[in-house]
């Protein structure tokens, strides 16, 4: 009996040694798993942040043209002098194309440094210029320390000295505004720009998905005034979501006349001065897939979407949600949930876009998301996304 009662006392002590001993490896090995996934991301963290030496000025290769920017079949609609020249063998200067940003707020300056961040990390052999007011260069009193102020240069010294970033300083777009307002500075600035032969504006905050798309697009177009992206499929007018321009004085001269006379937004100015369709980017440079596409349309997404396929066929994905403040602004999990694509690789695709935001922001700007208060008016105007989130 007594040796009974001691085998099954033995068995009970073998066995509840075996399952502490199966829970204590099966914690191990889970903690194991999390903690290499945990080494990887932050050797993916770490990676990019090693400096890289800048591309090679001399010689530059052509972008390479991927299966999107193959050409449509059937007619060419326009004669293309960059591109005629390129397969006759010349070579294109890339020192006179480049991309810019414009920031006219503190707060937008981290998207634009991030923007341009990835068309380096995407080896573009372009320019990439920022302009900024000139006032944020002023030298503060010395006991006048203002750590919005020290981020702001903290920022611009990152972009010059990480990115290879070409800093121009603005003014205000009428003589003798008020140089610490955003709304005295305009994209018609752009048209200062008068040592490139050709830049792309990019309105922000987005996600760049490829460059060579871009680049393609800065070397094979003409040089006209404007060719802007169409606000809609139906080509009735510019939107200032992507602009292509070639700066000039006169255009400027022009810009900035109408601007003094009355103030407008920049897209009014721009509607007014440049005629759709005519300053429109043509349908044939846009076939190639979603050269600019806005977040909010992924919840329009039908059965059948693919994520993977969207991606591949998407150039540049701007954050925009109306009643989103900004991908910058940290939005409570239940305010966002609200708001995601239901379709569930849709919902995959704007996850994964707001997420590897806020890790690029993370990396280039070493900034966390922004405080964000629930405004006491729910309405933020879509069209007005970045002015509101600047004013938030
Ligand atoms: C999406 O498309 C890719 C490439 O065509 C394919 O491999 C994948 O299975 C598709 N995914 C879904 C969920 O249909």
């Amino acid at each position: 009996m007594g040796k009974l009662l001691l085998t099954s006392g033995q068995v009970s002590i073998v066995l509840s040694a075996a399952i502490v001993f199966l829970f204590t490896f099966a914690l191990f090995l889970s903690g194991y798993v999390l903690q290499q996934r945990y080494v990887h991301s932050l050797q993916a963290a770490i990676k990019p942040r090693l400096p890289k030496p800048l591309p090679a000025p001399i010689p530059i290769e052509p972008p390479t043209l991927n299966v999107k920017w193959a050409r449509p079949m059937g007619g060419r609609p326009a004669v293309d002098e960059s591109a005629e020249q390129l397969i006759a063998g010349q070579t294109l200067d890339w020192s006179r194309l480049g991309y810019v940003q414009v920031v006219r707020a503190h707060v937008e300056l981290c998207s634009a440094v991030m923007l341009l961040a990835d068309f380096h990390k995407m080896k573009s052999p372009a320019k990439r210029i920022l302009m900024f007011p000139r006032i944020w260069l002023k030298k503060a009193g010395e006991d006048e320390w203002d750590p919005q102020m020290s981020t702001t240069r903290r920022l611009l010294r990152t972009a010059v000295r990480r990115y290879g970033v070409t800093l121009i300083p603005m003014e205000t777009i009428v003589d003798g505004g008020d140089d610490s307002l955003p709304s005295s500075y305009s994209l018609a600035s752009l048209y200062l720009l008068t040592e490139y032969e050709r830049v792309i504006y990019l309105q922000g905050p987005g996600v760049l998905l490829d460059a060579s798309a871009l680049d393609s697009l800065l070397a094979f177009s003409k040089s006209e005034p404007m060719a802007a992206y169409p606000a809609t499929p139906e080509r009735k007018d510019l939107s200032t979501s992507l602009l292509l321009i070639h700066p000039s004085r006169e255009s400027f001269r022009q810009l900035k006349a109408s601007r003094s006379s009355r103030p407008v937004k920049d897209i009014d100015l721009f509607r007014e001065a440049f005629a759709a369709p005519e300053s429109l980017i043509s349908d044939w440079s846009l076939s190639m897939g979603n050269v600019v596409y806005e977040s909010q349309k992924l919840r329009d997404a039908i059965d059948g979407f693919n994520a993977t396929i969207f991606e591949q066929a998407t150039t540049y994905v701007r954050l925009s949600d109306p009643e989103l403040p900004g991908p910058e602004y940290d939005v409570p999990y239940y305010d966002r949930a609200k708001l995601r694509p239901k379709n569930g690789q849709a919902r995959d695709a704007w996850e994964k876009l707001y997420e590897k935001f806020r890790q690029r922001r993370m990396e280039v700007c070493g900034l966390d998301l922004e405080v964000w208060t629930r405004p006491v008016l729910q309405a933020v105007a879509a069209d007005e996304g970045d002015t509101a989130a600047a004013e938030l």
